[in-house]
């Protein structure tokens, strides 16, 4: 590739300036599809849009009055890297109702399962390592994968979510071809786009052939919670392998998620995610549930 064109006219002054790892960067296909999405005569079935109309207005309104009216001061200034303890506390709270048991200090509160995704990518990959992940998988991580100059190596799944026989093997490989495997990120429940839910006996597995080969689960979670007739199954238990982004669609004006793994992650993640200090951790949490 050259910054220039056939005449020799410089396309881009800044071309043999860019980072190496912008040449892999490719146009966001989340952009694109929310491009068309937002369009007023479109109906899209194809993102993660939420019905905003069944959404509690008024409880939001309400919350943001109580917030602004009982602590505007804190809600308006920059907060600390891992988020305000009051909002972490009620994320442990939602991720209570999938049985997760985690420690308040364990959380670390981002802008949505997307930031938090880039956090761990941030914290994990260099570059040429190997990220596992679904066939097929959600497009934003791929993209994050694809910045920090990864490879996605995909394997494939079937009604029961991802086959553990075929995890095996992409490790086996992976690791035969003398490549770094970092992690596998799975999203295990109501899967996009796939819309399969890993089994319960599948979810042993998976975690069992992780831990025994030494590699991170990082479970990307937004959907978990969303179910029309029964729940999927719990996560596996608490393993210092295993890293949850969650997010609660619901509740997308405010966009809370987190980042949950072991002490060592969670220091890692708010030092690496502590400069610029955000505001994610703004407005602080509700003190009344608005479920
Ligand atoms: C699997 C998955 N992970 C992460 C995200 C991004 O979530 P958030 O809006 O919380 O950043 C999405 C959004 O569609 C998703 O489908």
């Amino acid at each position: 590739m050259s910054g220039t064109d056939r005449a020799g006219n410089n396309l881009d002054p800044w071309y043999d300036l860019y980072a190496d790892r912008t040449s892999g960067l490719s146009a966001s296909e989340v952009r694109a599809l929310f491009a068309v999405a937002s369009r007023p005569e479109v109906v899209s079935l194809a993102g993660g849009m939420p019905y905003v109309s069944a959404l509690p207005d008024s409880l939001i309104r309400s919350a943001f009055d109580t917030v602004m009216t009982e602590r505007g001061d804190t809600a308006l200034q920059y907060g600390s890297g891992q988020g305000v303890p009051a909002l972490r506390e009620n994320i442990l709270a939602v991720m209570g109702e999938e049985g997760i048991r985690a420690s308040v200090d364990d959380v670390v509160t981002t802008t949505g399962s997307q930031q938090a995704i880039d956090l761990v990518a941030k914290l994990f990959l260099d570059p040429g390592d190997v990220v596992l992940a679904e066939a097929p998988s959600y497009v934003g991580a791929i993209g994050v994968f694809r910045s920090y100059q990864a490879r996605t190596v995909h394997v494939a799944m079937d009604d029961d979510g991802l086959i553990p026989e075929a995890l095996r093997e992409a490790i086996t490989r992976e690791r035969a071809a003398g490549r770094t495997i970092k992690f596998l990120y799975t999203v295990p429940n109501f899967h996009n786009p796939a819309g399969v839910t890993l089994s319960a006996a599948r979810r042993s597995e998976v975690l069992e052939i992780c831990q025994s080969s030494g590699v991170l689960v990082i479970e990307d979670n937004p959907y978990g919670l969303l179910y029309f007739d029964a729940p999927p199954p719990r996560p596996c238990g608490r393993s210092t392998t295993r890293v949850s982004c969650t997010s609660d669609p619901s509740r997308r004006r405010w966009r809370p998620a987190s980042a949950w793994g072991g002490p060592s992650l969670r220091t890692r993640s708010a030092r690496s995610s502590c400069w610029p200090p955000s505001r994610r951790s703004c407005p602080p949490a509700p003190s009344r549930s608005w479920s």
